[in-house]
């Protein structure tokens, strides 16, 4: 007899574990459990997902080691996708040890649980700033097997629970997981509504440090001005290059890891378009698709930025039939504005 795949979201009520509940709602091949502590993940976001279909939510911190294994102990999940964790690179430099706790303790321990409740499959939000400082030109793709060398103790942070998962599977046979290494992720709900696009969930995030998430707040009036961080890269036209990828493109690799950890081994995939943008070329898009010409100025690099990444995205695509449909900055940065627009 066929039975619904039992489903645990870590961070399903922040940004990109939102769009993959989403994502799972839309079928009724999965019964879904969303835990989360609502530090940034925001109860808005839950009741949208409502609207969808039923869920299970528990609010509850990773941290709380005793009520996770209980909770783990008491239903029997095909599949772990852990996204909670801490994301800000600056805050990660200022406060290490809360990314060491929140990113490589707790997951250390819901790998533990997970292993001693015979959770077969587990999905991890790695990032590509575990690859670090990489000289590499935009038109060079950074592939899963360049070296790995973070350069603040966010991308360690990661790194180290990466090598935790590696290790583990190698001595657990029934353990299997997929680790993306998440781009520059961005956009909101891709959704038409009489033709017009009108996301229903999207980025919420507090003091935003992200650039499209920034742009977009600039472009729907609540912040007056932006900087870009650095003229003087040496990139095509100076600023930054990054490969942004849209999340609900994001969110569509990890339903795809789900039935791929079926019948294929652990491994690591990158998870992003294999083209960049420069900061100026994000800003047009956002200008263009808004239009709205908010003041941009110039100010000095920001600590820690490389000038350019960019994936090779060829191994998630051959291995996991990964198909992209929203490989368009200005349908990113589109989604982005109206989300903003519309959203508090
Ligand atoms: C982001 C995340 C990091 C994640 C990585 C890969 C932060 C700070 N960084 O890195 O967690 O691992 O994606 O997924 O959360 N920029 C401006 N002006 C702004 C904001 C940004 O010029 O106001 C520039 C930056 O200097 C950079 C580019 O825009 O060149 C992208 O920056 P951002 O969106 O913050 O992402 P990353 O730093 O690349």
């Amino acid at each position: 007899m066929y039975k619904n795949k039992s489903i645990l979201i870590t961070g399903g009520a922040g940004y990109i574990g939102s769009h993959l509940a989403k994502q799972l709602l839309c079928t009724t091949d999965y019964n879904i459990t969303i835990l989360d502590n609502l530090s940034t993940g925001s109860r808005d976001t839950l009741d949208r997902l409502l609207l969808f279909r039923e869920f299970s939510f528990i609010e509850m911190d990773l941290n709380d080691f005793e009520k996770l294994g209980e909770l783990l102990r008491q239903n029997s999940f095909d599949c772990i996708i852990h996204f909670a964790g801490s994301i800000v690179v600056p805050e990660s430099v200022k406060d290490p040890l809360k990314y060491y706790m929140n990113n490589t303790v707790n997951t250390i321990n819901l790998v533990k649980c997970a292993v001693e409740s015979k959770v077969k499959k587990f999905i991890f939000s790695s990032t590509a700033a575990v690859y670090g400082e990489t000289d590499q030109l935009p038109e060079v793709g950074v592939s899963e097997s360049f070296p790995l060398n973070p350069i603040n103790p966010y991308g360690m942070s990661k790194l180290m629970s990466e090598r935790v998962l590696e290790d583990t599977a190698a001595a657990y046979n029934d353990f299997r997981y997929v680790i993306f290494r998440y781009f520059n992720v961005a956009g909101a709900d891709i959704n038409y509504t009489n033709g017009s696009l009108e996301p229903r969930i999207g980025h919420r995030f507090p003091n935003a440090t992200h650039l499209i998430k920034i742009a977009s707040e600039c472009a729907a009036g609540k912040r007056e001005k932006m900087s870009i961080f650095g003229k003087d890269f040496n990139t095509p036209d100076g600023t930054g290059v990054r490969d942004y990828i849209h999340v609900d493109d994001l969110a569509d690799a990890h339903l795809k890891a789900i039935s791929y950890l079926d019948d294929n081994p652990s491994d690591i995939f990158n998870a992003g378009y294999g083209r960049g943008y420069s900061v100026r070329e994000v800003i047009g898009a956002m200008k263009a698709c808004s239009d709205s010409d908010f003041p941009v100025e110039t100010a000095p690099r920001r600590e820690g930025d490389t000038p350019a990444i960019i994936a090779d995205n060829r191994k998630i695509k051959s291995k996991m039939g990964w198909i992209p449909k929203f490989d368009d900055i200005s349908l990113i940065c589109q989604s982005a504005y109206q989300w903003e627009k519309t959203n508090d």
